[in-house]
């Protein structure tokens, strides 16, 4: 049957809208309610023996990867390795016995990851695939599969296939912790009790749709736009410059907000809006200090972060947009909604065309 856009005006705005409905069922595949674990589908291979990861992905799947390498890293302990498909197999990864390679892909066709697959394949890494289409030549290729539930992709502009991914690598990453012995049965309760929060809270994210689209006219006339994220929430800042840049035309930036001050500050004046990723936390004040350097240069910054971080560096700011307070675990997920919101709205105000933007292919099956 051929995909419906229903009420929506876009494919895109339709799937931004299915995350909450999408990652609760993708993560009811891999958490089990009853006894607050985490489940992964029945496996031939024993993850608790794996020493290091390596993860190859394209574009907004890559950036999945980037947030998952923070998890793979704080909660099991593993070295992971990370890189673009088409950088991957040319600079000769060291690639030893006893690794996982990760491949994580919404077609589960993308030319440069599938050749990476058999590369690793190859080289005696065990495969994982984290895809969201089932039949795909990576799902039939990996030994450990690994599904999105996120429903067809149509928009080019990845959305929903995203957070399900990050719901996946959440849940593998958690497991992966359980099976090395670095969580105990608490703390993975705890974690499966923030997962299954998400979905609220994207529903809480998404209340924001009509105030991010009254603030997309700001964005629309800029040139260059640049976004800063730290932690985890870096890699968000690299995929909100990326749907930017794919949809509405704008030369877009994403950059860690304590490397700005290393050259892209350079590029601030009025003319520049600065999005600043930062849910409250720990190293909030660093960024606090970040986004003084931007308003000092005159720069404009639309600041999105929780109740908290809003009272405290708010002022001053050209826009802010409120998120729920979140468990940093599921930040990545929840903040990835109003980049989204964010990218579409100001396509929409370009006038551009959201669901097949220029020069760009849903699959590319090329290398
Ligand atoms: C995302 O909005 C892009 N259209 C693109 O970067 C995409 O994520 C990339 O081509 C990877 O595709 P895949 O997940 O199907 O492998």
């Amino acid at each position: 049957a051929a995909m419906e856009k229903g009420e929506y005006r876009h494919f895109m705005l339709k799937e931004i809208f299915e995350q909450p409905t999408v990652v609760a069922q993708t993560l009811g595949s891999y958490v089990r309610q009853e006894n607050r674990s985490v489940a992964l589908p029945q496996l031939d291979v024993d993850l608790g023996a794996i020493e290091r990861v390596t993860i190859v992905a394209c574009g907004t799947s890559y950036y999945a990867g980037l947030v998952a390498k923070y998890w793979f890293e704080q909660f099991a302990r593993l070295p992971v390795d990370i890189d673009v498909a088409s950088e991957f197999r040319y600079r000769e990864p060291v690639l030893e016995p006893g690794g996982l390679a990760l491949f994580i892909s919404q077609s589960g066709e993308t030319a440069d990851t599938l050749a990476a697959l058999r590369h690793c394949k190859e080289n005696g890494q065990t495969i994982g695939a984290v895809v969201n289409v089932p039949t795909s030549t990576m799902a039939r290729e990996a030994d450990v599969l690994l599904p999105t539930h996120a429903g067809p992709e149509i928009g080019v502009a990845s959305t929903k296939a995203f957070t399900c991914q990050l719901a996946v690598l959440a849940a593998l990453a958690a497991h992966m912790a359980v099976k090395r012995g670095r969580l105990s049965r608490d703390q993975e309760q705890e974690i499966v009790d923030h997962l299954l929060e998400t979905p609220a809270c994207l529903n809480a994210a998404l209340d924001r749709d009509d105030d991010i689209a009254a603030m997309a006219p700001l964005i629309a006339p800029a040139r260059d736009v640049l976004y800063l994220g730290r932690g985890q929430d870096y890699p968000l800042a690299m995929e909100g410059a990326l749907k930017l840049k794919e949809i509405s035309y704008i030369h877009a930036e994403g950059y860690a907000s304590g490397e700005m001050k290393h050259g892209p500050i350079a590029l601030i004046d009025d003319n520049v809006p600065v999005i600043v990723i930062a849910p409250s936390g720990p190293l909030f004040e660093k960024t606090v200090s970040n986004m003084q350097e931007v308003s000092a240069r005159g720069g404009k910054i639309v600041l999105i972060s929780d109740a908290e971080g809003i009272a405290e560096a708010g002022e001053g700011c050209m826009a802010t947009i409120q998120m729920p307070r979140v468990h940093p675990l599921i930040a990545p997920l929840v903040y990835a909604v109003p980049v989204q919101l964010l990218a579409y709205h100001v396509a929409v105000a370009k006038g551009t065309d959201v669901d097949q933007p220029r020069n760009l292919a849903k699959s590319v099956t090329v290398e």
